[in-house]
């Protein structure tokens, strides 16, 4: 990490006179109060994390200075221990990742099938379900070392959390120790830290009596609560925790999921009363149907049902992809629904050139959250729903998901004029065109157009891409208006050009945050390459297929030549990037197509100057399959094709759809044909399934 330099501006504290430390440790003072009261109190703060941590760094570092200031009113005794001021950062041992959706019983039943399928599990095999509620919290992970709390985390993105650890002992819920018989010597609780409705609503009586701002759901002032740099304020407000599963654990508490719930009880976490044991979609939905039924008289917010396969073994067959596990699905609530008028349609150009129209609303609560803008997808469902400026219509929104327009109310007021959507791009004014069998319309302006520019920087700083912090959509929108940032490279040489821009100097940039953007643009110097090609914004490159590319690949330079490769004809650099699993060849076009343009790749040189790429890690690295290539064929009978890849690549190998003479090993079951050819013809080892099984030695 870069070292921290002084902001401009700001006497150094060793600098300062006595007197003149004693009107900015009062000016300080003054000044904390106020954002604490603001933030605390009124949860309206005025000035970023950082900018408050900034000051209060000062303050201490003035009480240092000059230790007869810390008198016993000092900000630093209310406190308790002097702030960080930021939250540390764990990382987490086993990632935290998150569910995936169902909305129907149809979903539901896929869900099954799916696991039926993938385990290959026959109509007589019995399948036990849990399902549970879906808290509607915040989740956290709770480490126990020798049976005693030793460091708590929040999900943070999944691999990195914020050392939440103080806050969390303050949870009377939360025990302390673990007590009891086979408590392991490591074990993370995981699990949700909420709020209950009566004490959020008691919470909010008291704000009211004294005048202050009201809290908006429970939560959200959960989130806020346990966010809170003084413990102290956390001990203040009532937060509970249900755990639910785990994360690293010397061995695992039992053997199903229900029976580790239990065995969790015991060791004394709480966990919730309502998880059932079922064995049929007809008993899950049953299930679903009585806590949907209950939902409004549980203590606390829930909003879904989570069904997690019970036995652990099969639980690690299953494995995860993408984010979520294989195992497990969240079956939401229908979602919130609201009436309002449409102010005006408005056209919003995305990273690839989409044409999206969005109904900007007249602001209207759903479920907690204020909704200004709802999604109208393209002109057809524009046409479908009929839909005018000035309609009032109806809309939802189901969880974390853009809102969408539903349908017109028909019996109010309606809007006169049809809605026309525009040919020509709002942004470049160049050509919009909706190709034949296309349901959206995309602008033709491409490289010109800058709303594309804007996007794909945007996505570039995205949390799951190289995620800076304070560098967001409004900052970056604000940096290419005024120039200063046109492409990804721009970003790591603002500082360096900062003596003739003076960011300093604009509107909500003071001197520490400033300081702080450009700390946060050097720690992501170093970065994984997986992050880097999701970031470049490649066509139909998202998180999966970036790391399927980045693990096969393993560095940008494997990458680029076997694009440029591809694109000059090499058959078989084509051929082996179709092969990555799941690539296949519209996404391969897309990634040849890309390297092929020389516009994107000066600009990726540019970047790459800037940055220092970590290359990618196999999964595991020590497995003796690990960086192999293997191609699966035949009728396998001991695990489903699914079963093979997932297993394949979680020990770091590489799984390719048809054999070359790259191939390490081909798995071959009974009826392999083609391939099994192949493989001998160009002296690839073949391998049955149980050879395969003691390769990876699990026999
Ligand atoms: S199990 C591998 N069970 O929902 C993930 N999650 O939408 C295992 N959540 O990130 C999660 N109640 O924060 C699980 N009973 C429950 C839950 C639950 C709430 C949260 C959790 C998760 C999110 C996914």
């Amino acid at each position: 990490m870069a070292k921290k330099a002084k902001p401009a501006g700001e006497k150094p504290v060793e600098a300062l006179s006595l007197k003149e430390a004693k009107a900015e440790h009062v000016r300080l003072e003054l000044q904390i109060e106020q954002h604490d009261r603001r933030y605390y109190q009124q949860d309206k703060p005025t000035i970023s994390d950082a900018d408050y941590d900034a000051l209060r760094r000062r303050y201490e570092a003035i009480e240092l200075a000059f230790p007869d200031l810390r008198t016993l009113t000092s900000l630093s005794h209310k406190v308790g221990a002097a702030p960080s001021g930021k939250f540390k950062k764990v990382r987490h041992a086993v990632p935290m990742l998150s569910l995936g959706n169902a909305f129907s019983a149809e979903d539901v039943t896929d869900f099954v099938e799916r696991v039926r399928r993938f385990l290959r599990l026959s109509e007589k095999d019995d399948l036990v379900i849990t399902a549970e509620p879906k808290i509607d919290g915040l989740s956290c992970s709770i480490r126990y070392e020798q049976g005693k709390l030793a460091v708590a985390a929040t999900r943070g993105d999944g691999a990195e959390g914020e050392d939440v650890t103080a806050n969390i002992r303050t949870i009377k819920d939360i025990p302390h120790e673990l007590k009891g018989k086979g408590v392991p010597d490591v074990f993370e609780a995981r699990g949700e830290v909420y709020m209950t409705k009566e004490d959020f609503l008691a919470l909010n009586k008291r704000q009211e009596q004294e005048g202050k701002a009201l809290y908006v759901n429970p939560r959200n002032t959960a989130a806020g609560s346990l966010r809170q740099i003084d413990p102290n304020m956390t001990a203040q407000r009532p937060l509970k925790f249900f755990a639910y599963t785990w994360g690293e654990a010397s061995h695992p508490p039992a053997d199903t999921q229900s029976e580790s719930v239990a065995m969790m009880k015991r060791w004394g976490l709480p966990v919730n009363a309502l998880m059932v044991k079922c064995r049929s979609v007809e008993e899950l939905l049953a299930h679903y149907r009585k806590i949907e039924s209950e939902r409004a008289k549980l203590p606390y917010d829930i909003d879904g049902v989570v069904y997690k396969v019970d036995r652990l073994d099969w639980q690690e067959r299953l494995g995860f992809v993408s984010r979520s596990p294989r195992w497990a699905i969240a079956h939401k609530f229908a979602a919130e629904k609201a009436t309002t008028i449409v102010k005006a349609i408005e056209i919003q150009v995305g990273r690839t050139g989409k044409l999206t129209p969005v109904a900007k609303l007249e602001p209207v609560t759903v479920g907690g959250v204020v909704v200004q803008n709802a999604t109208l997808h393209n002109e057809d469902e524009i046409e479908r729903l009929g839909v005018r400026v000035g309609d009032t219509v109806t809309i939802q929104r189901a969880g974390d998901v853009i809102p969408q327009v539903l349908g017109v109310v028909e019996d109010k007021p309606r809007g006169k004029k049809q809605y026309e959507c525009p040919k020509t791009c709002p942004i470049c004014g160049s050509h919009a065109v909706r190709e034949d069998g296309e349901v959206d319309r995309r602008c033709t302006g491409g490289l010109v157009c800058p709303a594309q520019e804007v996007q794909t920087l945007i996505h570039f700083v995205s949390r799951n891409a190289f995620d800076i912090d304070g560098l967001g959509e409004k900052q970056i929108e604000f940096f290419f208006e005024k120039g200063w940032v046109r492409q990804p490279a721009d970003i790591f040489t603002l500082e360096k050009r900062n003596g003739k821009i003076k960011l300093e100097n604009e509107e909500g940039f003071g001197a520490t945050s400033v300081r702080n953007l450009f700390d946060a643009i050097n720690v992501r110097r170093k970065i994984a390459f997986n992050r880097v090609l999701f970031a470049l914004g490649i066509r139909h490159i998202g998180e999966t297929n970036a790391t399927r590319l980045a693990r096969h690949y393993g560095t940008m330079e494997a990458l680029r030549e076997a694009a440029l490769a591809s694109g000059a004809g090499d058959a078989d650099a084509l051929a082996e990037m179709n092969n990555v699993n799941g690539i296949g060849e519209i996404v391969a076009e897309a990634v040849v197509e890309f390297f092929k343009e020389k516009k994107n790749m000066k600009a990726l040189d540019a970047l790459l100057a800037e940055i220092e790429i970590e290359p990618m890690e196999a999964v595991a690295k020590d497995s003796a399959v690990s960086g192999k290539t293997v191609v699966f064929t035949g009728a396998l009978e001991q695990m489903t094709r699914d079963e093979a890849k997932a297993m394949a690549e979680r020990l770091g190998a590489k799984v390719a759809g048809s054999v070359s003479k790259k191939t390490d090993y081909v798995v071959a079951g009974p009826g392999a044909g083609s391939k099994l050819k192949e493989a001998q013809k160009h002296g690839v080892a073949v391998l049955s399934e149980d050879d395969w099984f003691k390769l990876i030695g699990k026999k």
